[in-house]
Parts: structure tokens; C-alpha cells; sequence
């Protein structure tokens, strides 16, 4: 990871567990746009539909346009209420027969001979540099001849707001490369300028985009 560790005390720990993201999607409040990620639109667009696995997917844009391009998508995250906003998400969008959803917490992720033709991952990032251990978890579910996609914040200064800990959780591409394990080549390696909006303030912002594909 890039920089040094940064040591999280005990309240700033807890942002990264999911009694915290329970909370966050306790409301009725949307919090995402429904949208799908631009590097999942990018990377996957000329893909040939499958079997796919979204980790950390939150309230389900990534898993109904996968499913509405004819993947068959399960949508995993470790928030039991972001799950069941996904599934309803899913449901109004009529895609409902193309979901199904796990509840997993990725850092312990097993595949246990689960395979996907396409894992993808955005926005999941895990404290002390657990980025690259949840990489290697995820490779392991990608079958042969398929892709796992990884995209997060880089670290930005658009992100002087958030505490240490969640910057220090921030990561580029190339950091994850040591999580890749062998039969895996990279596709792409890079950080793609975005723009967002934050309060109305429009912010440029890189992806860090980590596309592999699994050639054995
Ligand atoms: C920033 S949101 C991104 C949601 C979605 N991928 C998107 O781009 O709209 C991060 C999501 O990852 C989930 N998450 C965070 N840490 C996780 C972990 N260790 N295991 C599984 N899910 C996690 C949260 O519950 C949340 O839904």
C-alpha cells in the first residue's frame, strides 16, 4: 500500500465493520445513484455475459446492469440491510430471476470452489492495507478464462475531508498487484480520472483500476 500504516483507534476501526454500514442503510434514504460504476461499464461492456459476483455491492447498480445485459449476478456484500435494498432495487428493475445475494464479510471471503466468469469489486476498502489480501480471496473465484475487476478511490487530496484511517484505506492499482496469484495476467493497471459530484461541488477523482484476466 502506499505511505506509512496508519494505526486506527477504536471508533475509527469501526467505520470498516458492518454494524456501521448496517446503520447507514437502516433509513429509507437512497445512498448511491443507482448508476453503474463507469470502470464496470468500460472494462465489462464487451464482455461475453456469464456467471458474475459483485462483492461489497452495496444497494445494486453494478448487479442490475450486469443482469440486465444477460449476466447471472450474485450480489454479495456483509450489510444484511444494503442486501435487502439490492434485492428490492433488483426486484423494481425486473431482474430479480437473473440475482441471487450472499452474505459475506470479504476479508474472510472463501470461494470454496464457487467460480465466476467475472468478480468485480467497487469501492470495498478494508483498513491496514486489506485491499490486497481481499484481491487474492476474490482471485480465487474467477474461473478459467475469466475476470476480476477491482476499482477504489486513489488516494486524493478531494478526500481531505475523511478521517486517516479511510484515506490510509485508499489504494492504487499497482499496489494490489502482490494479490494477483499465478495463471492471472493484468489487463489493465491504472488510475482513471473521474469526476464526481460531492454537495453539489463538482470533484476530480482518479479510479484505481485493476482488470485481470485468469489465463489458467
Ligand atoms: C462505498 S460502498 C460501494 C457500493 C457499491 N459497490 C457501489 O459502488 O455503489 C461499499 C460497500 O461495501 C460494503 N462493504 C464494506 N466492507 C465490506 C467487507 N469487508 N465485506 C463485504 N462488504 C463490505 C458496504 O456494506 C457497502 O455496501
Amino acid at each position: 500500500m502506499s505511505g506509512h500504516r496508519h494505526r486506527l483507534g477504536e471508533e475509527e476501526a469501526a467505520i470498516f465493520e458492518p454494524a456501521s454500514w448496517e446503520e447507514r442503510y437502516s433509513g429509507e434514504e437512497k445512498i448511491w445513484s443507482g448508476n453503474p460504476n463507469p470502470q464496470l461499464v468500460a472494462e465489462v461492456s464487451g464482455l461475453t455475459p456469464g456467471t458474475a459476483l459483485d462483492v461489497g455491492c452495496g444497494e445494486g447498480g453494478d448487479v442490475i446492469w450486469l443482469a440486465r445485459r444477460g449476466w447471472r449476478v450474485t450480489g454479495a456484500d456483509f450489510s444484511a440491510n444494503g442486501l435487502a435494498r439490492a434485492a428490492r432495487h433488483a426486484d423494481e428493475a425486473g431482474v430479480a430471476g437473473r440475482t441471487d445475494w450472499w452474505q459475506v464479510d470479504a476479508r474472510t471471503f472463501a470461494a470454496d470452489g464457487r467460480t465466476y466468469d467475472l468478480v468485480t469489486t467497487h469501492f470495498l476498502h478494508p483498513p491496514d492495507g486489506g485491499m490486497v489480501e481481499v484481491t487474492r480471496r476474490l482471485a480465487d473465484a474467477v474461473a478459467p478464462g475469466g475476470h476480476l475487476l477491482v476499482v477504489g478511490h486513489a488516494p486524493s487530496e478531494a478526500f481531505t475531508h475523511l478521517t486517516a484511517g479511510h484515506r490510509k484505506a485508499m489504494f492504487l492499482a499497482e499496489d494490489l498487484l502482490p494479490g494477483l496469484p499465478e495463471g492471472f495476467q493484468a489487463v489493465v493497471v491504472e488510475q482513471r480520472p473521474r469526476t464526481m459530484t460531492r454537495e453539489g461541488v463538482t470533484v476530480d477523482v482518479h479510479d484505481s483500476t485493476l482488470l485481470a484476466r485468469r489465463t489458467s
